[in-house]
């Protein structure tokens, strides 16, 4: 197989910008580094500790939502765009972390959450408060309910955290009244998009941050905004992965085609200022195709690729997902991504460690099957190295440079993540993936503030992965990260080109950027090519020098 796969635009010119190659950080504030001892990190605490991600390599990070919020889904339910909320400290240290970012030669992506707003925001106490047919409500999806009284939600759709996705509200005079819609939680009433008031809004948005030195935006649920007209019945359960494969019709909530003109003017807008400022979909679509149309040369410049996320650890199911990643962005003129962890997911180094083809878990909690601890490490080592092997721009999520894994036995108790809740306790959520990170095995907290207060439990284990541990330690997790992206900046990987030597069952290998990427995924220690010099590998070769299972290298020759 020879399949020469490289990031070019359908001209031929080569794409270029720091995006294309760019690895960036996923930060989670609530859980980055906490500065006042409250147990939430905040943005002073994030500004401390810039010099790690200086030190580990990176060249931008991606901020989770830090503006004033009732927390009702960790920050995503936005009640003021334009302000920071005091969990995190105020707008001064946003402008303050930027600017130190900038001056470290990191760029500062923030997040924006478009498709819903949180129900504490003016615009929704505002719709309350007015009449049905108002235009304070046209802001929102408010319907009449069905049924005699109205007693029926308008349609059968359900929240992405379960149960239904309509609140019935209670008019001024205390009697029942509209119902609105929310495709997550309660306290996340769903924008109209359809109404020019709220894309004038979001334009004037984008410029506030922008003024302030952003680099560009995340953009949550990229996908949603807008719904399909009459908003049909969808009698199939809510799943924000919007799979369109084979006959299956597309579901009226998500990736209509009208989004595509929403993110058209946003473009015009961040290409209106200097400097080269970024959109990123956030946009849980398959199959690769449809989600390259998002970022079309017009459009925006990324879209995260849960295709890739979501593949199992196999050869040929990781050989598909690649080959088919490059070629959908190639076909639109946009650079590849890849990522492996989020807030959303469970961390790869848990995910991996279940049985090959487990389906998703939507968290972890005591009581389920419990992945394997050091199958999981080894396998997400061997998938990390292998992805910043690949050429485009990869995405890291806080703590996976430390091996960190799913807190997969968190008490339920200490839950907060809605899915929890709203699945009538079926679903444990996100929780174990947002547990506050170590950064000192002796210190309260590990070192994650100055007190031993932690918004969710940290598991006793974060002592071993605590990055003083593993710094300047050879073999561990956190060097491993390090050296890859020393490697993969000196090779200009990000800007390579991926050629197949081998894509068996087995055996994956490929030459980027002057040097070769072999993952062993099969039972049998596989040989090096004879002459061979490795220069990064994800963990020790055999006694003979061969490539063991589950293992990656990067070598010349
Ligand atoms: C996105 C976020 C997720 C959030 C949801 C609703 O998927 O990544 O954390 O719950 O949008 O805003």
């Amino acid at each position: 197989m020879n399949t020469n796969l490289t990031q070019q635009s359908p001209t031929g010119d080569p794409i270029t910008g720091w995006w294309t190659e760019a690895v960036i950080y996923q930060i989670y504030p609530r859980s980055f580094a906490d500065s006042n001892g409250d147990g939430i990190g905040d943005l002073p605490g994030i500004t401390a500790r810039l010099d790690h991600l200086v030190e580990l390599g990176i060249d931008a990070v991606w901020l989770s939502p830090f503006y004033p919020s009732p927390q009702a889904d960790a920050g995503y339910d936005v009640a003021d765009y334009r302000d920071v909320d005091p969990l995190f400290g105020q707008l001064p240290d946003a402008d303050k972390l930027i600017g130190e970012a900038h001056s470290r030669g990191l760029r500062v992506i923030v997040d924006l959450v478009p498709n819903h707003t949180s129900s504490a925001h003016r615009w929704f106490t505002e719709a309350l408060a007015a009449e049905p047919g108002s235009p304070a409500r046209a802001r929102y999806i408010f319907r009449d309910g069905n049924g005699p009284d109205g007693e029926q939600p308008p349609n059968d759709w359900q929240s992405v955290f379960g149960g239904p996705a309509w609140t019935r509200t209670v008019d001024p005079d205390g009697r029942p009244g509209q119902w609105y819609l929310h495709l997550f939680d309660t306290g996340q009433p769903d924008l109209n998009w359809d109404n020019p008031e709220v894309r004038t809004e979001f334009l004037d948005i984008l410029r506030f941050w922008l003024d302030r030195g952003v680099d560009g935006f995340r953009v949550d649920v990229a996908h949603g905004l807008i719904k399909q007209a009459d908003l049909a019945d969808w009698q199939e359960p809510q799943e924000i992965l919007s799979g369109n494969e084979g006959d299956r019709p597309r579901p009226p909530m998500w990736d209509q085609d009208g989004v595509h003109e929403i993110y058209r003017e946003w473009r015009r807008v961040l290409d209106s200022y200097p400097g080269e400022r970024v959109l990123v979909a956030e946009a849980w679509v398959e199959p690769v195709e449809r989600l390259a149309r998002y970022v079309r040369p017009d459009e925006m410049h990324q879209a995260f690729n849960f295709e890739y996320l979501l593949a199992a650890w196999s050869a040929p199911a990781q050989y598909a997902v690649i080959t088919r990643s490059l070629e959908a962005t190639d076909a639109v003129g946009a650079p590849t991504t890849w990522v492996l962890s989020n807030h959303d997911v469970v961390r790869h180094a848990s995910r991996l460690g279940l049985p090959v083809g487990t389906p998703r878990p939507n968290g972890i909690g005591i009581g389920d099957p419990q992945p394997d601890a050091a199958l999981g490490l080894r396998r997400a080592r061997a998938a990390t190295l292998l992805m910043l092997g690949l050429p485009g721009s990869a995405y890291l999520y806080q703590g996976e440079e430390l091996g960190l894994p799913e807190h997969t036995t968190m008490p339920d108790e200490a839950r907060q993540d809605p899915t929890w809740f709203r699945s009538g306790h079926t679903h444990r959520g996100r929780d174990g993936c947002r547990v506050p990170i170590p950064w000192e095995a002796d210190s309260p907290s590990y070192g994650f503030g100055p007190t031993d207060a932690s918004w969710l439990p940290q598991p006793t284990l974060w002592a071993e992965y605590a990055l003083d541990r593993q710094r300047e330690t050879p073999g561990s997790t956190y060097e491993m990260y390090r050296t890859a992206l020393r490697l993969r900046r000196e090779h200009e990987l990000g800007r390579g080109t991926l050629r197949w030597r081998e894509s068996g069952d087995e055996v994956l290998t490929f030459d980027n950027g002057g040097l070769t990427v072999l993952t062993n995924f099969g039972p049998a220690p596989v040989p090096l090519p004879a002459g061979a010099e490795l220069l990064h590998s994800s963990a020790p070769l055999t006694d003979d020098g061969a490539v063991p299972t589950d293992v990656t290298v990067w070598f010349r020759g």
